[in-house]
């Protein structure tokens, strides 16, 4: 433990906004982590802090925006307030460095993706009020070790591997998490036995292409070796992964799928687009047919498994012909979920380039028809479900009703039954009652010992 001069201990407090995906929230949980084992404490409210953190994500223009507009919005604060100390991490800093200092000059502190490990130092300097910047373009060893302040304490996000050597043509992510760098198997595994070890039940490995793993380190992709391993591991219960790229999603990947009784029955799998020409063009590496032989093996390896998807509507120059092939992979591959987004031009990207750009009204359009055949393919799936008893990992109280307690099926799909709030953190049997497109109403049956985890 590092001890704070007496200025800091005045100023300690600090409050973190987390934009974007999970890769995101898990960083969050180490600058939380490593700010608190420094001697930092956590601050309540935004208002009640004395240095406000956004990690930040910048795949879509959309969040960029709505981070600019709420870091603007501090201006009027910290001219008040001096000694107020506002740091920007994650994807937008490792972008824009320094230059967001230029365009906002009330940051303070601007630390990139690989550069969470020296915060603390960047926090020093700007008290004494200097400008610190800190953005290195590769990885450094330390982040391994960074303590980290879990959100929960039964579920924990595990990084298997940072950064995307894929360089899909819209997508900014290469540029700002740099290239794919795995972590070794044994620091892995020993993570996955230290959160076992905690009580732990599930973990869910994170990386920008799960699929690929092992690739940059051993020569070869190890990932369902991977698996095959933390399934070995006594206390956890479930494995889960995101997010899979499907030209690199082989038969091993299938077959421990099916066979580790540990890893969830649930695939994210990201399809971008059903035509053959948009997938080309975006650089994805596989076609509408190799997408849905894909999507076949996995239902004949494991019948129950759900699949979810990313889809981006209104590509440059993609025509209704090849819209019209993004909706039939979606019927044919019986989605539980799609994540649909609108193309979001981003500045360094191939596509960024490209004529041709979709008007705002036609993504909008093919927007809301995707949305209404997805809608009908989860109610569909859901139905099947009705009458059926399923496993639920016991999130929290659902939002609406405090004495309803909300959770999740091995498949990831919602739950919510009435039950006490004692369940929360453990397995329970949960007969499905109600079907919507989205979640699933129940009553409890059996709560699950961890001794005998009832699973289905
Ligand atoms: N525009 C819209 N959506 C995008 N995604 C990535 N880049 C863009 C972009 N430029 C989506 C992809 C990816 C998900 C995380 O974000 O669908 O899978
Ligand atoms: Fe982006 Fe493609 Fe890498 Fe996913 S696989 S992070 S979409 S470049």
């Amino acid at each position: 433990m590092l001890f704070l001069g007496e200025n800091m201990k005045k100023n300690n407090k600090f409050f973190v906004v987390t934009y974007g995906c999970q890769m995101n929230k898990h960083d969050s949980e180490k600058i939380i982590g490593l700010l608190l084992s420094q001697g930092y404490k956590r601050a309540e409210t935004m208002e009640g802090a004395d240095i406000i953190i956004f990690n930040t994500c910048c795949v879509r223009g959309s969040a960029e925006d709505r981070l600019f507009g709420n870091i603007n919005s501090l201006k009027l604060i910290k001219d008040k307030r001096q000694d107020l100390i506002i740091a920007v991490g994650g994807c937008v800093a490792q972008k824009e460095g320094s230059k967001l200092q230029r365009k906002m000059s009330h940051v303070d502190v601007v630390f990139g993706t690989h550069n969470i490990a020296s915060l603390p130092t960047l926090i020093k300097e700007a008290q004494k009020g200097k400008i610190a910047c800190e953005v290195l373009k590769s990885p450094r060893d330390e982040i391994k070790a960074l303590p980290v302040e879990r959100d929960n304490s039964v579920r924990a996000w595990v990084n298997i591997s940072t950064g995307c050597n894929n360089f899909c043509s819209y997508c900014i992510v290469p540029y700002v998490r740099g290239r794919e760098t795995s972590r070794s198997f044994e620091d892995i595994v020993a993570e996955v036995k230290m959160l076992a070890s905690e009580g732990f039940l599930e973990v869910t490995l994170l990386g920008q292409n799960v699929n690929s793993y092992g690739r940059d380190l051993y020569g070869e992709i190890r990932f369902a070796e991977l698996l095959r391993q933390l399934n070995e591991i006594d206390g956890i219960e479930r494995i889960r992964f995101t997010s899979s790229h499907p030209r690199d999603f082989n038969g091993d990947i299938v077959l421990a799928l099916a066979e580790c009784e540990k890893v969830c029955e649930h695939v994210h799998l990201p399809l971008q687009a059903g035509s053959d020409n948009v997938l080309k063009t975006m650089r994805r590496g596989y076609t509408k047919e190799g997408y849905l032989d894909l999507v076949k093996k996995i239902y004949e390896a494991v019948p129950n498994c759900s699949i979810t998807t990313d889809i981006i509507v209104g590509f440059p120059g993609e025509t209704e012909e090849d819209f019209l092939d993004t909706l039939d992979v979606v019927k044919q591959a019986r989605f539980d979920n799609a994540f649909t987004f609108a193309y979001s031009p981003r500045e360094g990207t191939r596509a960024f380039e490209m004529e041709n750009q979709i008007s705002k009204k036609v993504k909008m359009d093919n927007f809301k028809r995707l949305l209404e055949v997805q809608n009908k393919n989860s109610l569909k799936n859901n139905l099947v479900l009705m009458e059926k008893e399923l496993e639920v990992l016991v999130e929290s109280p659902s939002k609406k009703k405090a004495d309803v307690l909300t959770g999740r099926t091995r498949t990831n799909k919602v739950v919510n039954f009435p039950g006490p709030h004692s369940l929360i953190n453990r397995l329970a049997r949960v007969k499905i009652k109600e079907v919507r497109s989205w979640s699933l109403n129940g009553e409890l049956k059996e709560v699950c010992e961890r001794e005998s985890i009832c699973r289905l």
